[in-house]
This record gives C-alpha cells, structure tokens and sequence, in this order.
C-alpha cells in the first residue's frame, strides 16, 4: 500500500499550523499571558518556544520523514521496545485530550448559535455555569448529559469524520485550504473591530505592560513550558505523522521554522482582540481590568459573552469570535484522529475509511462523559495531568530515545541534506542535554506542587481516579497495542538514511 502524500509542501505546512493553531492559542494563551504578568509571559513563553519548542518540532518532524512512519512505527524503527512511545502519545492524545477538546469546540458551536440573539441573557456567568453547563457539585456526581451540549458534539464528531474519511489530500489538506485563510480573516476582523471600541488601548495595555516580579514564581516557568508544547501539538504523535507523508525532498527546518512562528503570531495577535474587548468592558463598566477577567475557560465564555452583550453590534461580533473557535478547534482536532489513523494502519494494515469510522465512534462516545453535568471538573482534571506529565513525560523520552539510542548526527544529516536552514551542532547538544534536562526540572517542579496540594481544590481520590488513572490506563493500553505482531512488513525497513 502506497503511503499517503501531500499534495504540495505548502499544504503540509497549512496542516501543520491549522494543527499547531487551535483553542490553545485563543482562550489558553490569552489567560496566561494575563496571570502571569502580561508583557512578561513573553519572556519566558519566547524562551520555551527557543530551547524546546523549535528543537522538538524539527526534531518531530525529521524522525517522521527520515523514518517514513506514524510515532510508534517511527519508533519502532529505532529501538524495537520503544514502540510503546508511540502508542502512548497517540492513545493519550486521542483518547483523551482530543475527547475534551471536542467538547469545548461543541460549547463554541452552541455558543456560536446563542451569539445570534445574545442567548446568555444578562448574567453570562450564571447562564454558563448554571444554565448550559449546570455543573455538579464534584467529579462523583455525574447528573445528566446536557442535551445542547450533547447534539453539538455530535455535530462536531460528524464533521471531523467527514474530513478525516476524505483523506490526507481531499481531506486533510483541502478542510486546512480552506479554514486557515478564513481563520485568519475572521480573526483581523475582530482584531481590528475590537480596537475601535472606547477603552480598547487600556485592555492592550495590560496585555503588553510587563509586570517582571511574576517571572520569580516558578509556576510561570512551568506553565510557558506545557504551553509551548500544547500549542505546538508537540508529543502528540501528529507532527511526526503529518511529515511522514512529505516527498523526499522537503524543507524541514524551513517548516518547522514557519509553524512556530506562524503559530505564535497568532497567538499574540488574537490575544490583542480579547484584551481590548476586555478593555472596553473594563471602561464601559468602570471597574478596573481585573474585576472583568475570570480565569480559563471563563474568559472565552463568560467575559467574552458579557462584552458582547454590551457592544453595538455585538451579535455579529460574538458569532465571529466563537466560529473562529470552531474552526481553529477542528484542524487541531482532526489532526490527531489522522495521527492516530495513521499509527493504526502502519502497524496493523487496516483499511483507513473503516478505521476513522470505528475511532470517530469510540471518540464520540468517548467524548460523553463530558457533556454530563460533571463533564467540566472532569475536564480540568484530565487536562491538568495530561498536559502537565503526559506531554512533558514524551518529550523528555523522545529526546532520550533519538538522542541517545539513535545517531542523531545522521538525522541532522539528513535534515541538513534537504532544507535550506542548516542545522548546527548545537541541535544535537539541545537534544541530548538540554531539553531532557529543562524538561526534567519541569517536571520535579510540577510534581512537587501536585503533591503538596490536590489540584484546584479537588479531593485526592476524585485526583487519582480520574486524572492519575487516566495516564495509567493510556499508558497500559500502549504497552498492549505494541506487544502485538505487526500486520505489516513497514517495520522491517529503514528509513532515508544510511544508518
Ligand atoms: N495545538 C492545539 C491547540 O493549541 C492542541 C491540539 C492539537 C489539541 C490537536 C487537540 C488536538 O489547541
């Protein structure tokens, strides 16, 4: 069987960055840039994208195209037993970020559809909270599933399906054609509408305003680092899989350079459309920025919904804000039910239409338990954990695994041979000391917090159970999907280069 191809590199690169670009930048981005001092998240926000973003992302991006392979075929192409790596990182991903992720996109369709006539009413935070979500008193009481909620997934399953099914060119690659010029429109609309209202600059101006006694506090660090590698999907599995399927010749550092960037210019022009909303707020209430911000999920829909409500021609305003959600949301999320697709095929030879079919119905049922009444507790807790250990947890393996057991000079070789952006020796050196070191600090940080007090307040059981066990179950699953016999004959061969 023929591996699938892009059409064009450029193609590859829309995929990448509709990949990269995604909720993490719009609504992730902007309320830590706003907690951690402002101007001065950028610090260490740049510095994570520097020492570990762009290093992993070229490092991504060179095993799946010299290894021609999905993460774990990539994998198991270096060192038999670290297929389960692999695994890993899709299966968590899949089965996991991907199954909340898909529901915050269905709250940004409902939302999209209450922005028509201001469906939030007067009291944005009860209507959410209360209303829509109705959420219970802990992660126990399950309640029942929030039947808007649960037909917008469904929605959102469907056309993440839709795409998937059609394939890496006519799928993939034509849905990110198409959403990334329109993302990008939408998105300078409301940049440049929201910086017309009256109180706009104050809003900017907290966002830019460095507020440098925040960068004493580790946890600013921490949070840069699992930032970076959200919003560049890295340890995910997808970049890996995404250059798999580039032509020999390709511009990986070019790529990788562009990804980032691009995905980080987003990030930082969106956040200019949130805060001078916030801004305006602030001043047409006449409350200082920090009585209008609320924290994570709550500045996309209860400060935004609020503004919205408040500004001439807000229904227009709001329906843009949450479509752009959408869209950024679906090219992540098909992202990874392709990364996940792929991994499945190269192992076990399976016909691809039937296998999307078969995940995007476990995603949706998958998806469930987060639209009950207790689905946002649960979501902040498998958040937390994956993002904080699942994903710092690969990267710190990936670089001991290509930096150690694989010669890593030949990789640089090969990247060096097909891209115009030489690498030098200090990518090998990154790698093999640097990131595994910062990232191993991160992680002794963050468990360090995690064990001195149970995570936003919850109990410790609802903490195991939840959040700790669903690491452990994605990671026991790894282990049992790479101990089976390959179906194929992919990984008896090599990669592009002499090794
Ligand atoms: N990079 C994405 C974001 O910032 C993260 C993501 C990718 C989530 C793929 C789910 C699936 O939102």
């Amino acid at each position: 069987m023929k591996r699938e191809q892009w059409n064009s590199q450029f193609g590859f690169l829309l995929a990448a960055v509709g990949s990269a670009i995604g909720l993490g930048n719009i609504w992730r981005f902007s309320y830590m840039a706003y907690n951690y001092g402002g101007g001065a998240f950028l610090i260490p926000y740049f510095t994570a994208l520097l020492t570990a973003g762009i290093p992993l992302l070229i490092l991504e991006f060179a095993v799946g195209h010299e290894r021609i392979g999905s993460a774990p075929l990539a994998y198991a192409k270096i060192r038999k037993n670290w297929e389960w790596l692999g695994w890993w990182a899709v299966t968590f991903v899949m089965f996991g970020i991907v199954l909340y992720y898909m529901v915050i996109v269905a709250w940004c369709l409902n939302f999209f559809f209450l922005s028509f006539n201001l469906g939030w009413g007067n009291d944005p935070n009860t209507f959410f909270f209360k209303d829509f979500l109705a959420v219970s008193n802990s992660p126990s009481e399950i309640g029942q599933i929030r039947t808007p909620i649960f037909f917008a997934l469904l929605v959102i399953w469907f056309i993440n399906w839709f795409i998937v099914h059609r394939g890496v060119q006519r799928g993939i690659e034509l849905a990110n054609r198409i959403f990334m010029p329109l993302l990008f429109v939408l998105t300078a609309v409301l940049v440049f509408w929201s910086l017309t209202l009256e109180g706009a600059m104050s809003g900017v101006r907290a966002y830019l305003t460095p507020d440098f006694s925040r960068l004493s506090d580790p946890r600013v660090w921490i949070d840069a680092y699992s930032q970076i590698f959200f919003t560049l999907s890295l340890g995910f599995g997808i970049m890996i899989a995404y250059a798999s399927y580039l032509p020999e010749k390709a511009n990986i550092t070019r790529y990788a350079l562009l990804t980032a960037f691009i995905n980080s210019g987003y990030s930082l022009f969106s956040g200019v459309a949130v805060f001078s909303v916030l801004g305006f707020m602030a001043t047409t209430q006449g409350e200082p920025l920090s009585g209008v911000v609320s924290q994570s999920i709550g500045l996309a829909f209860v400060a935004y919904p609020k503004a919205v409500s408040l500004m001439p021609g807000g229904n227009i305003f709001g329906a843009i804000f949450f479509l752009c959600l959408v869209v950024a949301g679906l090219s992540s999320s098909i992202s990874i039910i392709e990364a996940f697709t792929s991994a499945m095929v190269d192992k076990f030879g399976i016909r691809r239409k039937r296998l999307i079919t078969i995940v995007s119905i476990l995603g949706f049922f998958g998806s469930v338990i987060f639209t009950t009444q207790a689905g946002l507790l649960w979501l902040d807790i498998v958040d937390h954990f994956l993002t904080h250990y699942g994903l710092i947890v690969v990267g710190i393996f990936e670089c001991i695994l290509v930096g150690w057991f694989f010669r890593i000079k030949v990789l640089r070789q090969h990247v060096n041979r097909i891209s115009t952006i030489k690498l030098g020796f200090w990518w090998d050196i990154l790698i093999k000391y640097f990131v595994p070191l910062v990232l191993g600090i991160i992680l002794v940080g963050d468990l360090y917090t995690e064990l001195r007090k149970p995570y936003g307040g919850y109990t410790w059981a609802s903490l195991i159970l939840i959040g700790r066990d669903w690491i452990l179950l994605t990671l026991v699953a790894a282990f049992v999907i790479a101990s089976r016999p390959w179906k194929t004959e992919h990984n008896k061969t090599g990669g592009r280069s002499k090794h």
